[in-house]
């Protein structure tokens, strides 16, 4: 029997999860389906018992169900935990196992497809939600240098730092004479297509600004790549923690090269 996946998010309809794996799928010839599932604002535990009783295999979890899916897991991986949050479920023998792969996702977009190493650099992390709280272990893994999160909200920042040892945050005001060898901007304001507060610290030569929201020309990056910054946004990451999952599934790795090209060319 073809076994069974899903993205469950609100909304859902514009998700490239289903396509990305059904990529991944014909290349690696496993058997499974992947479907994207609304779940109403208050139904996403209903949604996934449901999708378990039918036979599912497995669900990756978007916006705004992170959080839910992190308190539904009946086990957590280590990074699931360290995010405060879950993208990836698996079910088996009436246990729902919550994993994160977004921080793995990122990672590996920075190093493998952008060629560029955490270790050692001055990582700036704007913004302290849950985009940011979700990839600061594995950054730190990596070991930069240092890792300094910046909200506007600097109380915010504050205290998602406290909670990791190895980091350090701080208001945007006190980025000021600053410089950084990567920033990564993880806040929302991409996605509303806002202004991005000025930022007033510097990127070091040959810095990488990296915006998580993909597909559009941000504020951010136009700011960065003004100021003579590398620019990438997080079309990558978004099919990289789709490999990452699809391992964490079916045990082998997809190769993203060819899928991430057919998504920028579309
Ligand atoms: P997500 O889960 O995507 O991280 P979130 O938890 O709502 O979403 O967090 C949004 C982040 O973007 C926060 O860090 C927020 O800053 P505040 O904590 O000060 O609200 C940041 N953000 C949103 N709009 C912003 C703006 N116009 N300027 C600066 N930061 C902004």
């Amino acid at each position: 029997m073809t076994d069974r996946y899903v993205v469950i998010g609100n909304p859902i309809a514009h998700s490239k999860s289903p396509h990305i794996h059904a990529l991944f799928a014909a290349a690696t010839g496993q058997d499974m389906s992947y479907a994207a599932l609304l779940a109403p604002l208050d139904g996403f535990a209903a949604a996934v018992r449901d999708f378990i009783a039918a036979g599912g295999c497995g669900a990756n979890v978007t916006v705004p169900f992170k959080e839910e899916a992190f308190r539904l897991a009946t086990r957590l991986s280590e990074r699931a935990r360290a995010a405060g949050a879950v993208n990836t479920l698996s079910f088996s023998g009436g246990e729902i196992f919550g994993d994160n792969t977004d921080g793995a996702g990122l990672v590996r977009d920075l190093k493998v497809n952008l060629g560029v190493a955490v270790a050692g650099k001055r990582v700036l992390l704007l913004g302290a939600g849950g985009a940011a709280h979700g990839v600061i272990l594995p950054l730190l893994a990596e070991r930069p240098a240092t890792l300094t999160i910046a909200n506007r909200t600097a109380d915010k920042a504050l205290a998602l730092a406290r909670s990791f040892a190895g980091c350090a945050g701080c208001g945007l005001e006190a980025l000021a004479g600053r410089e950084f060898d990567l920033v990564i901007n993880a806040t929302s304001v991409g996605l509303s297509g806002g202004e991005s507060p000025r930022l007033t610290f510097s990127y070091a030569p040959g810095a990488l600004a990296y915006d998580m929201v993909y597909g559009k020309d941000t504020d951010f990056l136009r700011q960065a790549a003004a100021a003579g910054a590398r620019t990438a946004d997080g079309l990558g990451m978004l099919v990289e923690q789709a490999a990452e999952a699809f391992l964490v599934w079916r045990g082998t790795r997809p190769d993203t090269t060819r899928v991430l090209a057919e998504l920028r060319s579309a």
